[in-house]
């Protein structure tokens, strides 16, 4: 299992989503189901996950003090530069206007890849068993994990989107559509096939480091 935790190999952004071989990268390959060429960067950029390529600045990228310090309804509320339906967005919609409250569903969350990455350039599927294992931490399953799962990536209810799933992480069959608000008129890719195989999940106590204690101090 220790072999697995390969984490270190991934370059920092480069996220592997999951077995057999997809990466960010595979959205942008023409031919498979997914939108090719101009759409299929933009599904991957902007559209699937939410970065923003027209204001990427990575000198922000790099301090840790601001990457993680924005928000939606303040900075970009019509999702001009991250559609309310990018995996992001929809998994900690932070200040948007959603029906709903965000704060009641946060997660905290790790993740690992496994398996040798693919050589930089290479988009074809070596065989090689390779993917994420990702830990979603949090005290109420129902609240957090499985709130998110059902009601944000697989449902667009909460943003007036109800036929649209999260094109990461959403459960799709081939049928599911994204849009992409712009002007002046707004993008909607179609067809989209699943990103992501599930391998296996489960769901696992961990006591705090108190319990843990008590636990070692315990005597029969
Ligand atoms: C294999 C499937 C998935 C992939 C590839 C994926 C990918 C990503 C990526 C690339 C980010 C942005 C990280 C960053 O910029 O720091 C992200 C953020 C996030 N993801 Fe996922 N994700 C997946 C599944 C999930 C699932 C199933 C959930 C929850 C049920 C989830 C919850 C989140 C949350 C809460 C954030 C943080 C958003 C924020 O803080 O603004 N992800 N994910």
């Amino acid at each position: 299992m220790k072999d697995w935790f390969l984490a270190q190999q991934a370059p920092a952004g480069v996220f592997v989503s999951s077995y057999p071989d997809l990466t960010v990268q595979h959205l942008q390959r023409p031919g498979r189901g997914a939108p090719g060429g101009e759409d299929g960067r933009a599904l991957a950029e902007r559209g699937a996950v939410g970065a923003d390529p027209e204001h990427d600045d990575p000198a922000l990228g790099a301090d840790p003090h601001r990457n993680n310090d924005f928000l939606y309804r303040e900075n970009d509320d019509r999702g001009f530069r991250c559609p309310a339906g990018a995996h992001i967005r929809r998994a900690n919609p932070r200040d948007a206007t959603i029906i709903g409250d965000a704060r009641m569903h946060r997660l905290i969350r790790r993740g690992a890849t496994y398996g040798p990455p693919l050589p930089e350039g290479v988009l074809e599927d070596d065989g090689a068993d390779r993917g994420l294992i990702g830990s979603f931490i949090g005290a109420y399953l129902e609240r957090q994990f499985e709130f998110i799962k059902t009601e944000w990536v697989n449902d667009g209810n909460f943003i007036g989107f109800p036929g649209e799933k999260d094109p990461v992480a959403g459960h799709h069959d081939g049928t599911g559509s994204a849009t992409i608000p712009q002007k002046p008129i707004r993008r909607r890719l179609q067809n989209l096939p699943s990103f992501v195989v599930t391998r296996g999940g489960e769901y696992c106590f961990m006591p705090g480091l108190r319990a843990l204690r008590w636990l070692a101090e315990l005597k029969d």
